[in-house]
């Protein structure tokens, strides 16, 4: 099989550029995709999906890939409103397309709960986008808790990131051979950084201070319409 040459990031979080996890998560693996040579380019569906011109750029980029990487939050046990929307278009562009020698399809998809099965749901569904417009399934890595990750390059976020980081450069180096992501990754990145209790401590501690900071802290168990 030939080495993949060109890797597409397809970023499906709504914040702005460099603020997600999931651009954390996605521009790391991309990165080591191009330090083993591969040409790469990004996109974000909350720019690209808002304009024709834009969707034929993001149509026109997908096929130009030989790894294609759709890293995403999760909303409400599935995928944001606007990737599903791109993940359409994409795939009635490739009706009829075989996924023999086709490009590899990865799913990387992060949640606020720690626990990384929340995201499994999501994960079938890009499992079944990639049957369906004739991708070769890679693999879908799953992150609980990925909140910590936003904002900045994972080289970037210190020790927590260890783990992270391992899993990432193990998918990568298969991907790089056109292989698919080994479960060790997969296994390695649900693995959660902190205690479920640890995380929701924390963030319980995060909702307070944020209550303080906007002056309704002692509305924060308000309950307008409970009557
Ligand atoms: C509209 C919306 C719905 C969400 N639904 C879920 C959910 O069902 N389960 C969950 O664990 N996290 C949920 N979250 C939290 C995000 O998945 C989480 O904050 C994630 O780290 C954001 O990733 P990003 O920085 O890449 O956007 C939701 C967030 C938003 C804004």
């Amino acid at each position: 099989m030939n080495a993949p040459k060109n890797a597409l990031l397809l970023i499906g979080s709504a914040k702005k550029p460099g603020a997600s996890a999931s651009e954390a998560l996605g521009g790391y693996l991309v990165r080591q995709l191009a330090a083993r040579g591969q040409a790469s380019e990004t996109r974000y569906v909350a720019r690209t999906m808002r304009s024709e011109s834009r969707i034929g750029e993001l149509l026109a980029a997908v096929e130009r890939a030989d790894v294609f990487v759709l890293a995403f939050p999760l909303y409400v046990d599935s995928l944001p409103y606007l990737v599903t929307k791109a993940l359409e278009r994409i795939a009635e562009s490739r009706q009829g397309q075989s996924a023999e020698g086709a490009a590899q399809f990865v799913a990387i998809v992060n949640s606020g709960f720690p626990e990384a099965v929340h995201n499994q749901t999501a994960l079938a569904i890009c499992r079944q986008f990639a049957k369906e417009a004739g991708f070769r399934w890679a693999g879908g890595l799953a992150l609980g808790g990925g909140a910590p990750f936003s904002g900045k390059p994972l080289e970037e976020a210190g020790g927590m990131a260890h783990k992270v980081i391992a899993a990432l450069d193990t998918a990568a180096a298969a991907l790089a051979l056109g292989q698919p992501i080994p479960d060790e990754a997969v296994a390695a990145l649900a693995n959660p950084v902190m205690s479920p209790r640890f995380y929701t401590l924390m963030g319980g501690m995060g909702w307070r201070l944020e209550g303080l900071r906007n002056g309704v802290y002692r509305q924060l168990r308000a309950r307008p319409f409970a009557s």
